[in-house]
């Protein structure tokens, strides 16, 4: 499969494969991978790959008529360029419709991914624009696999108070009582207008992962734990232990794009020596007019 590579003077470097524009790597300058892949992830056109971060477009889940998480993360995306400067490397995909996709969803539509690494950041944007001459909406998600050293000893703070979703309970609205959500079981959670920024602490062992989103009002958290591990594609017994999917996503309220209209969304993950979050932010809105 046609695989894309970014190299940052630095030594950070990312790849992405045209299928799916799928970031499938992130490292960081001293060669650790921060994207997880399944130990079994097959690689064949037109399925989804397990791991990296797809992109989930214009349907979350089986939230709809489409299948599991639309099409986007199975189409072949186009290279439109890229572009190098002094703190980022970076390249942007491309997918519009196409008969397979009208055959689905019946919209003429233009959808960007941008993927941008640097020394210690990488930054994936998801612009689409309704190209069509009526409205038409959409739920969508940047499916992250984070790589970790143990599950059981990973935390990601900054969700505290927030009302979420649990989908292993039949959506029960649910509020995160937790200061640091260390997840001991299957857990797909959605929350609803969650903050924009969050922390990935892997065990002490490294430094945290800073996750900033915008655009995208809500976060999924998914992780299928040991007895669901085998029944995802790709998935070996062990690897749930090795993962944290934290997605940034808008799956409660649907995009709504009339003609000419585009929405952005992105999202960062940066590595640092810091230890807080910041100043906090929620949710914010990335739909505009052209
Ligand atoms: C998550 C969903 O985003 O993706 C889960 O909330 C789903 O319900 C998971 O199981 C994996 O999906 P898939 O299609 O890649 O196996």
């Amino acid at each position: 499969m046609p695989v894309l590579r970014l190299a940052h003077a630095s030594g950070g470097s990312a790849e992405i494969y045209l299928h799916g524009a799928q970031v499938m790597s992130w490292m960081l300058p001293g060669g650790e991978e921060k994207l997880f892949v399944a130990s079994e992830a097959s690689f064949v056109p037109g399925q989804p790959i397990r791991g990296g971060i797809p992109v989930v477009f214009p349907q979350f889940a089986h939230d709809g008529p489409l299948p599991q998480h639309g099409f986007a993360r199975t189409a072949l995306w186009t290279l439109l360029g890229d572009e190098d400067d002094e703190r980022h490397a970076s390249a942007t995909l491309e997918l519009s419709e196409s008969e397979a996709t009208n055959a689905l969803w019946p919209h003429r539509f233009q959808a960007h991914l941008t993927v941008s690494v640097g020394a210690s950041e990488l930054e994936v944007t998801l612009g689409v624009t309704n190209t069509d001459s009526h409205s038409f909406n959409f739920t969508t998600a940047l499916h992250t696999y984070l790589a970790i050293g143990d599950i059981r000893e990973a935390a990601l703070e900054g969700l505290t108070g927030g009302e979420y979703l649990d989908k292993t309970r039949e959506n029960t609205r649910l509020v995160e009582e937790s200061e640091r959500l260390v997840v001991m079981e299957h857990t797909d959670s959605v929350y609803v207008d969650a903050p924009n920024s969050l922390i990935l602490r892997d065990g002490g062992r490294r430094p945290p992962t800073r996750i900033d989103k915008t655009g995208f009002r809500d976060v999924v958290v998914w992780n299928p734990w040991s007895e669901k591990v085998t029944t995802f594609s790709g998935m070996t017994a062990e690897d749930y232990l090795h993962t944290i999917c934290v997605e940034a996503a808008q799956v409660i309220v649907p995009i709504e794009l009339g003609p000419g209209e585009s929405w952005q969304g992105s999202q960062k993950l940066s590595v640092q020596g810091g230890t807080g979050l910041g100043a906090p932010g929620r949710a914010t809105e990335g739909k505009g007019a052209t």
